[in-house]
């Protein structure tokens, strides 16, 4: 399959950086440029089409997630789907959260934050030695009658460890513990079923693997635990008839919607919707599948380099599509420069560097991409 035309950053780039921001696909370029001259022409006078857009777009992302469409919210970022759980549960002194040690900021400032409400945070150290053939026990270990809610990132931002969802999911349930996931690091590159997984909570922005623009994001609540989640923020939208104003009674959305409380971004959406409709043509086990391969080419290649650490999972499923390398010469600083320089993107993640491949590239172009970073290693003292 030849995605070239879809993606015209690839002919120009080593994107390897999905991880971070992904390029967008020609159809959100071409839609958020037809909606910029209609709204150059004539503003909101399509604002029924705006809000066909923005149900297609929580349609998509139901299918994406296998969920029912009423179960989706549209939010701005994966901080506010986090945050949105935190204030909106009733605490009580004494409960904790029990999460991994390695989370991106969000998924542990929102739970810190509870602090004061007597909520206390259990880090476990998941990729430590003493844990990393079975993290998810590690995590199951740390809960106890007090533990309300589990929250982990599907897969981890800074080396692309996964963790077993269903397994998570499943001591959840029968715990009566709340399971909250950070799902940014897995939509859009590997499937995801929230049912599957029992998951209570999932948060996502669009634009990593998704494809999307900033700001731009999914939170999925279980229809089940909606009525326990508080909306902590207040709109007209997110009642029931929001465009009917002149009234005195106003009942919240039955649906994820009342977690929406004001305008949509309907620029985002524009985007975010093209990008899945994308992804969900060529079929997200396809889209796995390739992500996958690329990853794995590009680890196999970059392994057979003396002077390049790669840092692989131990387990085949704890394993995703970023790859995390270290170089034994020079600093990740200095190889990260004269990586861009030379055309190739990727993120520096600590001591090393973040690589990320997409579906869509051609195997051609990761191995050369590898011979470059082996060269670049090379030179660098
Ligand atoms: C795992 C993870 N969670 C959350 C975020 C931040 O998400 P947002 O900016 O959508 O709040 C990132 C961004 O890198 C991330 O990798």
């Amino acid at each position: 399959m030849d995605f070239s035309k879809q993606f015209p950053s690839s002919q120009q780039l080593h994107y390897l950086n999905h991880a971070a921001i992904s390029p967008w696909p020609q159809v959100s370029a071409d839609a958020v440029m037809r909606f910029a001259e209609e709204n150059a022409l004539q503003g909101g006078l399509a604002y029924d089409r705006w809000v066909e857009t923005e149900n297609r777009c929580r349609q998509r992302y139901a299918r994406l997630i296998n969920a029912n469409t009423e179960d989706i919210a549209l939010l701005k970022n994966t901080s506010e789907g986090l945050s949105f759980v935190a204030n909106g549960l009733s605490w009580h002194s004494g409960d904790n959260i029990v999460l991994p040690d390695c989370e991106f900021p969000s998924n542990w400032l929102a739970w810190d934050a509870l602090r004061s409400q007597g909520v206390s945070s259990r880090r476990v150290a998941i990729q430590s030695p003493a844990h990393i053939d079975n993290p998810e026990q590690a995590l199951m270990d740390a809960c106890d009658e007090r533990t309300r809610l589990l929250a982990v990132s599907a897969i981890q931002y800074r080396d692309g460890f996964r963790l077993d969802l269903p397994v998570l999911g499943q001591f959840c349930r029968d715990h009566d513990i709340l399971f909250s996931v950070d799902a940014i690091q897995q939509l859009g590159m590997l499937p995801l079923d929230v049912q599957a997984c029992q998951i209570d909570f999932l948060s996502a922005d669009a634009h990593k693997w998704l494809l999307g623009p900033e700001g731009q994001a999914v939170f999925y609540v279980a229809p089940e635990i909606r009525q326990q989640l508080q909306p902590s923020q207040y709109g007209w939208k997110q009642y029931e008839d929001p465009f009917n104003f002149d009234r005195d009674v106003w009942q919240p959305s039955a649906s994820g919607k009342r977690y929406e409380s004001g305008s949509p971004n309907t620029l985002g959406i524009t985007a975010a919707d093209a990008a899945l409709g994308l992804l969900l043509d060529v079929g997200m086990d396809q889209v796995a599948e390739r992500a996958m391969r690329n990853a794995s080419l590009l680890r196999g290649a970059l392994a057979e380099s003396a002077l390049i650490n790669v840092k692989t999972a131990p387990l085949q499923r704890q394993q995703s599509a970023i790859v995390k390398i270290r170089p034994t010469r020079g600093n990740a600083d200095q190889l990260y420069r004269t990586l861009l320089k030379q055309g190739i993107f990727c993120a520096q993640r600590g001591d090393g560097i973040r690589l990320s491949p997409h579906f869509y590239q051609q195997s051609e172009r990761i191995l050369q991409a590898a011979e470059m970073i082996c060269n670049a290693v090379l030179d660098c003292r």
